[in-house]
């Protein structure tokens, strides 16, 4: 039988403390030690919490050494095979997959929230052309919570409801904005007549001289993409949208918070390293160098799109998104020499023992760039393309914690390291 408690003792005091154990339906258990600094006096150290569960969530389940991923349950494999993106972000946010009729009023629901209010335009002018668009996206999200005072109340469930809808509905609006700014062309409005990645590829490349029609296999690409962005339980993005939520803050903020923490090129801004890493590595003769440098603890070079905190085999949306490449630039007809660099790489690292010995795998990034650039999306964008996919999951974490009720601030601890007690000098006197 397994066990329900696990006793820790210190000698020191003769004290003790009995730590429940929390089992979830899949995954290793986790002890509860709320107890030990009231019981013991001793707080838990975990930096980077690389041992730390921070909540119970019914979302998303990985094991990471299996190199699984499941959305409520379905495999991941699965989902990008049959499913769609508003259909995965109507499954992240409710549970369950919807019928015909969920699935129609939820598309209806999200196409009638996609414009955004007029006077945001003045926010997004006052950024320079050469801003980057994840800075834009930070600040225009941000300034969105100033807007809809109707249904920011995080304890009111309808209004929980249509401050998640108007985001994943808004956001691919304000993302191609922020590309519009860059390239000094007109932000173009939603066209509701096209489902979502068409109507955020139409808002990205449309001019208005010009007639423009998107490609359906750009748009099923993207769908795609979306949906192997969608969730990842507490990644560092959605651990920060909980946190700042925690604190019962402004829905839209919590969101633009999250968009804050993915900009980092440990994260989501991997996908733009990647792209930057590949081009400067150039050739596939120049990849053993490369490899040496990552290898090399003297330098701080490390090879973007590999390794993973939680994967320690193929990150499954990788080995999706590498078949996907070569399908997609076989279809648009695009012959990238920087795929054949990328699959050098990985052919490289994949037999070299240091990543064999620790583990690293190429990651959800490592391809999605090439297929972005494919898909004409300019480099500087790619992070903001996985933070409309990651909008869905972001969304659903902040859902799931508001519905429990009863909210706890999130405040971790310290071990304090600064000078001990000292007296005040007077500036003549030091
Ligand atoms: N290249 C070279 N060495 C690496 C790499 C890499 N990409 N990743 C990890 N290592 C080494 C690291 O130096 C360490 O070696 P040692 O044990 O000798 O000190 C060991 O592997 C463990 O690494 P870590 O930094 O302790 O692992 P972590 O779990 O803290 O970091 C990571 C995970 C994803 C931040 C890291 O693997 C990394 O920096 N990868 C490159 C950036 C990247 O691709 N990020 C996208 C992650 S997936 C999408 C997402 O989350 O948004």
């Amino acid at each position: 039988m397994s066990t329900s408690k696990l006793t820790l003792s210190d000698p020191d005091s003769g004290r003790s403390v009995d730590l429940p154990v929390v089992r979830g339906t899949l995954g290793d258990p986790a002890l509860d030690v709320a107890k030990i600094n009231r019981d013991l006096g001793y707080f838990t150290f975990d930096p980077g919490f690389v041992s730390t569960c921070s909540t119970r969530s019914a979302i998303t389940y990985i094991d990471g050494d299996k190199g699984v991923l499941l959305y409520r349950g379905y495999p991941i494999e699965q989902l990008a095979e049959q499913s769609n993106f508003l259909e995965i972000a109507y499954l992240l946010i409710n549970g369950e997959l919807p019928n015909p009729t969920q699935y129609h009023d939820f598309t209806e629901q999200v196409t009638h929230h996609t414009m955004i209010h007029e006077s945001l335009k003045t926010f997004m002018n006052g950024f320079h052309y050469n801003a980057h668009p994840m800075a834009m996206m930070c600040g225009m999200v941000g300034s969105l919570a100033a807007f809809y005072h109707d249904s920011l109340d995080p304890d009111n469930p309808h209004h929980r409801m249509v401050t998640a809808i108007r985001l994943i509905a808004k956001m691919p609006t304000i993302a191609a904005a922020c590309y519009k700014h860059m390239v000094g062309q007109p932000a173009v409005y939603p066209k509701n007549s096209l489902g979502y990645c068409s109507r955020f590829l139409d808002m990205m490349f449309s001019v208005p001289a010009e007639d423009y029609e998107v490609d359906p296999v750009a748009a099923k690409a993207l769908d795609l993409l979306f949906i192997l962005h969608a969730d990842h339980e507490q990644n560092a993005s959605t651990s920060t949208v909980r946190l700042v939520g925690s604190s019962g803050a402004n829905p839209i903020a919590c969101i633009a918070a999250g968009v804050a923490a993915l900009w980092g090129p440990a994260h989501g801004g991997a996908n733009e390293a990647v792209l930057e890493m590949l081009t400067e590595i150039g050739t596939k003769d120049q990849v053993g160098k490369a490899v040496a440098r990552a290898k090399d603890k003297n330098d701080n070079f490390r090879l973007m799109g590999f390794g993973h905190r939680v994967y320690k085999n193929f990150d499954p949306r990788a080995k999706i998104i590498s078949k996907m490449t070569h399908e997609v630039l076989n279809k648009l007809g695009i012959h990238d020499p920087l795929l054949e660099v990328a699959m050098a790489l990985e052919e490289v690292a994949l037999k070299d023992d240091y990543f064999v010995e620790r583990k690293l795998y190429p990651n959800v990034d490592f391809y999605s760039g090439i297929i972005y650039k494919a898909l004409n999306i300019p480099v500087e964008m790619f992070t903001v393309m996985f933070a409309l996919g990651r909008t869905a999951g972001w969304i659903a974490h902040w859902l799931e914690q508001n519905a429990e009720g009863n909210v706890k601030i999130g405040r971790p601890r310290q071990i304090y390291t600064g000078s001990a007690h000292r007296d005040y000098v007077a500036m003549e006197s030091r």
